[in-house]
């Protein structure tokens, strides 16, 4: 695998290769790497003759209150990772490679409408860092395919409305969410709970699954279901940020007449902001 931290150099290479006639893939990542980055390049190597991951800690997605400073940067191992699943390219750029005079003065990506709403509300601006730097990574790696994970199902309808609205000629493929044994979702950020705290972090994926079995049993009225699933979540010592029964494609809160649904659930433990999701479909 190759690691490469310019722009210059990593344009020039993927070059070569769309010459020879090959198909890239891209795998943008902030590093930390787990078992669910892992299953993103393995995915991405099914699909296309190269894969090229990015490790870049994106300032501009992080509000002023938030973990950007002590967010794990662990290049080694992760270089180490990305080898033995054979990936061929790692771009893994300084910050003044991506924000030569600053992230603050940057050109923004905006995408209205599905950043609004869920952790959009809590976290004002993340989106419009995730939309702009996935952006420029896209002009940069000009890949044919890009991968990202359901984990984070409204980054990944924020990346398909981008995509759609600015005419990015990239497929984007949301690829399911890794869970350990215990049904945790996999998450950089599950290296900040404490012990105690990592055993009771499952019963947010319990409480998706009880949510979906209720609607599956005929229940309908679907504000009372996300209160309910708050206030056990709550019970078990989160602080739960919301519980939303959505329609899957817009993330508006669903209305009885919609068969696609996402349930998705942000919460803190301790100091920990943990969110999932799962989908629901009622079509017969
Ligand atoms: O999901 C992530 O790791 C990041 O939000 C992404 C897509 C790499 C953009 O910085």
């Amino acid at each position: 695998m190759r690691t490469l931290n310019t722009i210059a150099a990593t344009r020039q290479q993927v070059a070569a290769w769309r010459h020879a006639g090959e198909r890239i893939a891209f795998v943008p990542t902030m590093g930390n790497l787990h078992e669910g980055h892992i299953h993103l390049v393995t995915e991405a190597k099914r699909v296309a003759d190269r894969v090229v991951c990015s490790i870049f800690v994106n300032p501009m997605q992080f509000g002023p209150n938030e973990d950007f400073e002590r967010y794990p940067r662990t290049l080694a191992d992760d270089s180490t990772k990305l080898e033995q699943v054979n990936s061929d390219l790692l771009f893994a750029p300084p910050v003044e490679e991506i924000y030569p005079s600053g992230y603050k003065v940057a050109t923004q990506v905006v995408v209205p409408g599905v950043s609004e709403g869920l952790c959009g509300s809590s976290r004002p601006g993340h989106f419009t860092g995730v939309a702009t730097v996935v952006a420029k990574l896209f002009n940069i790696v000009q890949p044919d395919i890009a991968l990202f994970g359901e984990k984070d199902y409204q980054q990944l309808q924020v990346i398909h409305h981008m995509v759609a609205d600015l005419s990015f000629p990239i497929e984007i493929i949301g690829v399911s969410t890794v869970r350990e044994a215990d049904g945790l979702a996999m998450s950089s950020r599950n290296g900040y709970l404490s012990v105690a705290e990592r055993s009771t972090a499952p019963a947010i994926y319990r409480e998706l699954q009880k949510v979906a079995g209720r609607i599956q049993s005929g229940a309908r009225d679907f504000r009372a279901i996300e209160n309910d699933a708050a206030a056990e979540l709550a019970r078990q010592g989160f602080d739960p940020e919301y519980v939303t029964i959505a329609h899957a494609d817009t993330l508006k809160p669903a209305g009885i007449g919609d068969k696609a649904l996402r349930i998705l659930v942000a919460a803190r433990l301790g100091k920990t902001r943990l969110i999932d999701n799962l989908a629901l479909s009622l079509l017969e």
